[in-house]
């Protein structure tokens, strides 16, 4: 146990900042907000928070547009309000990742400023710049992926919206003015980074065209109509091919490693989580990133059974592949670009007992988890209605071009707007019933629209003092699994792994054997694991159940399980 590092034992929380707390009140969160909050994430049971973009930015692109990588946003504070957030976090021993954006900058960067002023200006060859398109690439956000200055009489290129001009990694003197930033926060005692974006920061050298028979607007107006799985199939192959040439290119293994040396040459275990799935960015397993997440995991309409059985074997054989000593994995089911995990993963029957199911998951898996703000209290998608209320400058971008291009009327427009954009995952985190929500006072225009179910339970107040809130859940799960080693690093053993109704695994270590048991399906289950070679005629000591917590000793052999329980056990030799 002692050998692992801490971000393997921890537990990490994602503070979006812009929705997180208010605590100034002026509508929009802060840090004076999220130090008031620390508390209630220590009794949470969180070991590390991850916090989105906190620099100046003018929000195109909700923060990942950053104007200045060594500075606050004044609506979030001041550096030393950041400082007083840091140190108040390792007081209570949580630890603090930042969130590094490589690929690109905002056009308000003073680099950007500069490198579009004239051809030959000292930052000249600081973005990506060609004298006509070479090429029909595409922004994945927003249309074309090359944008017109006339200062220079050239276009630059963008992979994200024009607003984010791309970082030419080819040039020593970008690195070297990033790398500065990045030791910027490491020595205020940042714990490490969240890498944003890493597969977009080179592309092809050849600039080869894609071949998809539609621009990007086409390709999301066809996403929202595909309904059959032939069509779903298709658009994921236009998505991968339209963008294949400008992602995942050579280079991005040397770049991570350099990265690496410099995190390894500060104290206290410095890591890198990159926002990638790929496990090769992980290098030989001790020279690029620590950890990619299992994005495969939530890459389904469904988390089912069957899903999970095959993404564990798959997974895990990948981490078995590296070379060196780090395998460990690292599991989510939402972050701020997804819609929310109870809204998602729900059936509308039984949302309240799935998401039991989903933070029991990824809390019980093996690797470190990742959790999103406002999912332990079970915060849903928050669909906005009218066009003036979206923020998330992809989705406004898409109304009006499908109003204006397409000639989709403006009601649907809005409805698939709503749907697609991020702001629906983004609204203020509800703390209590009070107007707002309690995250601003009352009769202040909050910057995204408080979702209206806050008066209905699901706020951080009510739920704490409800002792079967979904928020009580969380803080006994996090607990039972501080207390239980085996969870943390116990191996990962499959049972029963053909079962369609629930998911039953092992995680074992020399001293500790631990069975967990979700259950999917609205069924009572009668089980038998007594022919399970790890598992025969012991018994199991119940550590958690989310029906029944009060049955201490359960059979191997004839093992009831209720509708949708999540079941934790010690095996133990049965008493003689
Ligand atoms: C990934 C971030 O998670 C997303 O929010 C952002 O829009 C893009 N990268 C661009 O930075």
């Amino acid at each position: 146990m002692n050998s692992l590092k801490w971000w393997q034992t921890a537990v990490f929380y994602q503070i979006y900042p812009r929705s997180f707390a208010d605590g100034n009140g002026d509508g929009i969160g802060d840090f004076k907000g999220i130090v008031e909050k620390l508390d209630y994430l220590a009794d949470l049971g969180v070991d590390a928070l991850w916090l989105s973009p906190h620099f100046p930015s003018p929000n195109w692109d909700c923060g990942y547009d950053i104007s200045d990588y060594c500075n606050v946003a004044p609506e979030y504070g001041t550096l030393d309000d950041f400082k007083l957030f840091l140190d108040e976090s390792h007081k209570r021993n949580i630890r603090v990742i930042l969130d590094l954006v490589l690929n690109h900058t905002s056009d308000e960067h003073a680099w950007f400023v500069e490198s579009k002023s004239s051809r030959d200006n000292p930052k000249a060859d600081w973005y990506v710049w060609m004298d006509t398109p070479p090429n029909n690439w595409q922004s994945c956000f927003d249309g074309e992926a090359w944008t017109y200055v006339p200062e220079r009489d050239q276009y630059y290129y963008h992979y994200f919206m024009k607003q984010q001009p791309d970082l030419n990694w080819h040039n020593p003197k970008v690195k070297e003015a990033m790398w500065d930033a990045v030791r910027f926060w490491l020595d205020l005692g940042v714990d490490g980074y969240r890498l944003d974006a890493i597969g977009t920061i080179y592309e092809d050298p050849n600039l080869t065209p894609h071949e998809v028979p539609m621009t990007m607007a086409e390709l999301r107006r066809y996403s929202d109509l595909a309904s059959t799985p032939e069509e779903k199939e298709l658009r994921d192959k236009y998505f991968y091919d339209m963008f294949k040439n400008q992602w995942a290119q050579g280079g991005l293994h040397e770049l991570m490693k350099e990265l690496r040396a410099i995190t390894d040459s500060y104290d206290g275990d410095r890591m890198l989580v990159g926002e990638d799935d790929n496990i090769d960015y992980m290098g030989n397993g001790e020279d690029e990133l620590h950890l990619v997440f299992n994005f495969p995991l939530m890459k389904t309409e469904r988390i089912t059974p069957e899903h999970i059985h095959k993404n564990q074997a798959e997974r895990l054989k990948q981490l078995e592949s590296l070379h060196l000593g780090n395998k460990w994995p690292c599991n989510t089911l939402g972050n701020h670009d997804c819609s929310r995990i109870h809204t998602r993963y729900g059936d509308k029957l039984h949302d309240a007992e799935l998401a039991r199911l989903h933070a029991a998951l990824v809390l019980t898996m093996k690797g470190t988890p990742f959790l999103y703000n406002g999912e332990e209290i079970g915060m849903t998608d928050y669909m906005l209605t009218d066009i003036s209320q979206v923020k998330d400058t992809m989705g406004s971008w898409y109304y009006h071009t499908i109003v204006t291009e397409m000639g989709v009327h403006p009601e649907e427009a809005m409805t698939r707007t709503a749907e697609m954009t991020r702001d629906k995952n983004r609204t203020p985190m509800q703390w209590s019933k009070q107007p707002n929500a309690g995250f601003s006072p009352e009769n202040i225009a909050t910057w995204l629209p408080v979702n209206s179910n806050y008066a209905d339970g699901i706020n951080v107040k009510d739920q704490i003092q409800s002792p079967y809130s979904l928020l009580n859940y969380y803080k006994h799960l996090l607990k039972v699994r501080k207390s239980t080693p085996a969870l943390i690093h116990g191996e990962y053993i499959p049972v029963h792994s053909t079962a369609k109704d629930y998911f039953a695994f092992l995680r074992v270590t020399e001293k500790q054997k631990i069975l967990v048991i979700l259950n999917f399906s609205s069924e009572r289950l009668e089980l038998d694991f007594s022919n399970i070679k790890d598992i025969n005629s012991q018994t199991l000591q119940t550590l958690f159940s989310s029906a029944d917590a009060s049955q201490k000793e359960r059979s191997t052999k004839a093992l009831t399980i209720n509708p949708f329980e999540v079941f934790i056990a010690e095996v133990k030799p049965a008493h003689a």
